[in-house]
This record gives C-alpha cells, structure tokens and sequence, in this order.
C-alpha cells in the first residue's frame, strides 16, 4: 500500500481549497509541505461559473478560463500554479476512508496519506430525488449540477435534444439559473416547485413575484405547490415526461434537478463533532479534533454579527473561511496574530441580465422599494428586512457597485429605521447615506 506524508493536507479540491493554497504561499510555504486531494479530475475553479457562463450557446465559460481565484478579481491559479509552488495537487482521487484520531486519510485506490494538520473541504452534494424513493428518477436525461463533470455531461445533452422542452425540478438557486441557462439555449422550459413562491429561503413574495414574472416574459412556465413525484422514460429510456404529485404530466426531454445540497460530512461521522448538519468549528475554523480544520460549505462555525452558529453554501464564505483557517495556522507557527472570523453573509445571483445582491440577514419584517415591473426596459428594486427597529438585511437587483457596497455597508452597521414610509421612497438612496 503506497503511502505518502504531508504536513498540510486539504482534503477536496473546490473554492475554499483553491483559496486556502493561494493563502498558504502568501504567508509562506515550503515547496513539498502542502497536498491538495480531489476527487475530481481538474485544478480548483470557482464552480458558480457552472450554473452560468458554462452553459452559454456562444461565447461559454472554458477551464482553464475559470480557475480559482478569478471569481474575485484574483490571479488565477493554473495546474502549472501548484507545481511551481511546490504543492501536490493529487486529482482524480477520492478519500474514502478517515482516521481523525491516527491522522491517517485512505483513498480507494488505496493510498494511505499521513498529515499534521488537516482542512476538510469536501463541499456539498446534491440531494437526489431517488432519495425520496421518486420512481424513475435514475432515468437518462435527468441531470444534477455539482461538478465540471456534471456540466460536460448537460451541455452535451442540450446538444443532442436540441431545442426541445426542459423541466426544471426546484426553485432554488441551481432551479432559478438553470431556467434561464435553458431558455437562453432556447428550450421550452418549465420550473416545478412545491413552495407558494421561487427562492422561498431568502426571496419575499414581493421579490419572487418579480422574478416570476420576468421568467414568464421570457416564456418560461411556472408551476407551484407540487412535486415530481415520478418520470416516464421512451424506448431508449431516456425520461420523456414528469408525472406531479397533482396528477399533471409534463412533456420532458432533459430533466434538471435543483432540491437542495447537502454537506459532505459523511467520512467524518463520529470523530468530530456536529452542529446544524455540519462540522462545528471556532471563529478560526478549528474543529473539535486538534489539527483538524472545516472551512467552506462543511463548516458551521460562529456567526458573530447574528451570535449564532450557521452554515453558508456560497462562495464568498468558501474564499473568506479557507483563508481565515490558512492564516491561524500561521499564526500559530509564530505568524501574525488573527481576529476571529466576523462574517457578513453575502449572497448573490444572476440569470439572463439580471443581477442581484444580498447582505445581512433576512429576519423581521421587510419593506419593497424600486421599479419591480417585471415589464420595465431596466428594472431596479430592492428590500430590506428590518428587524428591532434596525436594518439588519438588504437585497438590490440591478445595483451599480457603489449601491451594492453601500447594501453591505448597512447590514454591517444595522442603521435604525425611523419611518419603514421613508426607506420605500428613499429605497437605495437610503442605504447611499451611511
Ligand atoms: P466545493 O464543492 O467547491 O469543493 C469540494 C471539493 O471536494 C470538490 O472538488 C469535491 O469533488 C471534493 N471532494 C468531496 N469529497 C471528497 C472525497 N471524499 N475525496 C476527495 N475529494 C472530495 N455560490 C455563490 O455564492 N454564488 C453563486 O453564483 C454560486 N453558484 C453555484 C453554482 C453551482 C452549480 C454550484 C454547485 C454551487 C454554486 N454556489 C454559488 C455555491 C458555491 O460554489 C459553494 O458554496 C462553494 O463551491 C463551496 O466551496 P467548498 O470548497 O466548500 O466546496
Ligand atoms: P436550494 O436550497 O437553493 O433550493 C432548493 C429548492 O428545491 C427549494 O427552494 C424548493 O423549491 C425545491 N424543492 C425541495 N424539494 C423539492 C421537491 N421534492 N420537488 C421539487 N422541488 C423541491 O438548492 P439548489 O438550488 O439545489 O442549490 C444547491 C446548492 O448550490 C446550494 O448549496 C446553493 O447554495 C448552491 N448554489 C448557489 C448559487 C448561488 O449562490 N447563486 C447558485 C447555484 C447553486
């Protein structure tokens, strides 16, 4: 059985371990000492490129374009990156077996790798509908988006079924980008969701009936409050329709898939402890097994603006964990001392030409500001969520980055709200202020 030894280990090989090895070499690293372990076959890349640009019918997004850390201005880091640096990016391995307590990481080809210090960055999975039991749900066709190799295989498929009609299962992030990715692709598209509105986690029915509506100008068909509950194949077993829980039947020649993630923890269960469904760590991303660190999507670390544990699985908390973890480490090495993580939640999204931004927190009661005419030749809208009296959220679509900076300022500094009257007519200007 091979056998090799690192001093640092990342195990996963997405954004916060792209970013995690950027923050190393910064603050010092000596060539050999760092091995990045991936299950999948390419150098870290900023993954939301996949629900986007890479599914462009002109012009689309292509590694090495995408590589980490483009996603925030960034140098981007190309496989020639690592060799030069002197880290070991050990791709198209999976780990699949963990001994927290022996510091001992096995992989299915039977490797064994030995570290000092470990940072799991395994990320998230999709959750499928076979799952739940829905019958028919492994049928050709029905597609899932994670990975670069999930992407390869969808833009194949749009190829092959050329213009035909796509069923979009869930309104979530992935439900939300990926209708539009089809519609753009020029496929009769229809988005299946159970909830009253889209994005339910962070949309209001204000928000959502905006983006609804601009889907429906779009020709996309919006049908909620059921499920697939199973999918019919043709001869060749390829799906051809969804049959929902409410007994319509919905024609279908690809199938996408967008019902949540779920965080890769599994390797871990029983050597470290959980919270919330994740890793529990420290402001400094330590987990509860020393030399042990949980950074990105596992994570659930202290939220110190809200004081409460959370789990985030977007990107900007990927990047900013991974190098809050690499600089403790340091620290610790004799490096510069670090403040504790105080991380402002930021979220963001953009499908056809729209784009929207959201920082804070989504709790109280909300007020709806802007031009929301799904109809407008440039609509521009926002919300805030106001909570004790304090604006402690705010959301924009179509914001310039001074507006955009200036939402990220105001759920940092929570300003009080005098009249909710006021902040409908001032909308952004309000935020504009501080
Ligand atoms: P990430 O998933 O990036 O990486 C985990 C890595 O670990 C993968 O390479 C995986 O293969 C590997 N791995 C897992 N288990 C392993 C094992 N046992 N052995 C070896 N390797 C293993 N966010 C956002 O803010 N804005 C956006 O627009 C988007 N868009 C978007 C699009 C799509 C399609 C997805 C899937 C996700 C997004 N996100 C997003 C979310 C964002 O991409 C996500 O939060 C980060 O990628 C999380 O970074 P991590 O490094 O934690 O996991
Ligand atoms: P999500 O949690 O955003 O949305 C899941 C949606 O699934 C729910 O809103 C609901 O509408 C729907 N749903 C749940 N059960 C269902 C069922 N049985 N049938 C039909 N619909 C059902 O998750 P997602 O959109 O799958 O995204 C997966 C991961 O990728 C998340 O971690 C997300 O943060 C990340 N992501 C983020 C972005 C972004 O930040 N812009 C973009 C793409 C993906």
């Amino acid at each position: 059985m091979a056998e090799k030894h690192f001093k640092y280990v990342i195990l996963g090989g997405g954004v916060a371990a792209g970013y995690a090895a950027r923050e190393f070499v910064k603050l010092g690293l000596k060539a050999g000492e760092l091995a990045i372990i991936s299950k999948e076959a390419v150098a870290p890349y900023e993954r939301p490129a996949l629900s986007k640009g890479y599914l462009f019918p002109e012009g689309a997004a292509r590694l090495p374009g995408f590589h980490v850390c483009v996603g925030s201005g960034g140098e981007r880091l190309l496989p020639e990156w690592y060799k030069e640096k002197g880290i070991e990016l050990i791709l198209s391995t999976e780990i699949v077996k963990v001994d927290l307590a022996s510091k001992i990481l096995i992989s299915a080809a039977k490797t064994t790798f030995t570290y000092e210090i470990l940072l799991i960055a395994t990320g998230s999975t999709v959750i499928r509908l076979s799952d739940f039991g829905v019958q028919g749900a492994d049928a050709k066709y029905i597609f899932y988006l994670r990975d670069l190799d999930d992407a390869d295989h969808l833009v194949e498929a749009i190829k092959v079924k050329e213009g035909g009609k796509a069923v979009i299962v869930g309104g979530g992030y992935i439900g939300l980008e990926l209708g539009a990715a089809m519609r753009i692709n020029d496929y009769d598209v229809t988005m299946v969701y159970p909830e009253p509105w889209c994005m339910p986690r962070l949309f209001t029915a204000g928000l959502a009936a905006f983006y609804e509506g601009y889907y429906a100008t779009k020709g996309i068909k919006i049908v909620k409050g059921t499920v697939a509950a199973g999918f019919d194949t043709d001869a060749n077993e390829d799906v051809c329709s969804v049959r929902l829980k409410d007994g319509r039947v919905l024609d279908a020649d690809i199938v996408i898939v967008g019902v949540g993630g779920r965080p890769l923890t599994a390797l871990f269960k029983g050597q470290v402890e959980e919270e919330r469904g994740g890793i529990k760590t420290d402001g400094f991303f330590r987990t509860s097994v020393p030399g042990v660190y949980a950074i990105g999507d596992v994570a659930t670390f202290p939220l110190k603006l809200y004081n409460e544990m959370r789990r985030v699985e977007h990107v900007d908390h990927a990047r900013k964990s991974a190098e809050q973890a690499v600089k403790h480490i340091k620290e610790t090495e004799g490096g510069e001392a670090v403040e504790e993580y105080d991380y402002l939640p930021y979220f963001y999204s953009r499908a056809f030409d729209l784009s929207w931004q959201f920082y804070g927190d989504n709790v109280g009661e909300t007020v709806l500001f802007g031009d929301n005419n799904p109809e407008s030749p440039k609509p521009k809208f926002g919300t805030y969520w106001i909570k004790d009296g304090k604006v402690v959220g705010a959301f924009l679509e179509g914001g310039t980055p001074e507006e955009n900076k200036a939402l990220a300022k105001i759920a940092r500094i929570q300003p009080p709200v005098e009249s909710t009257d006021l902040l409908i007519k001032d909308g952004i200007g309000f935020a504009c202020k501080f």
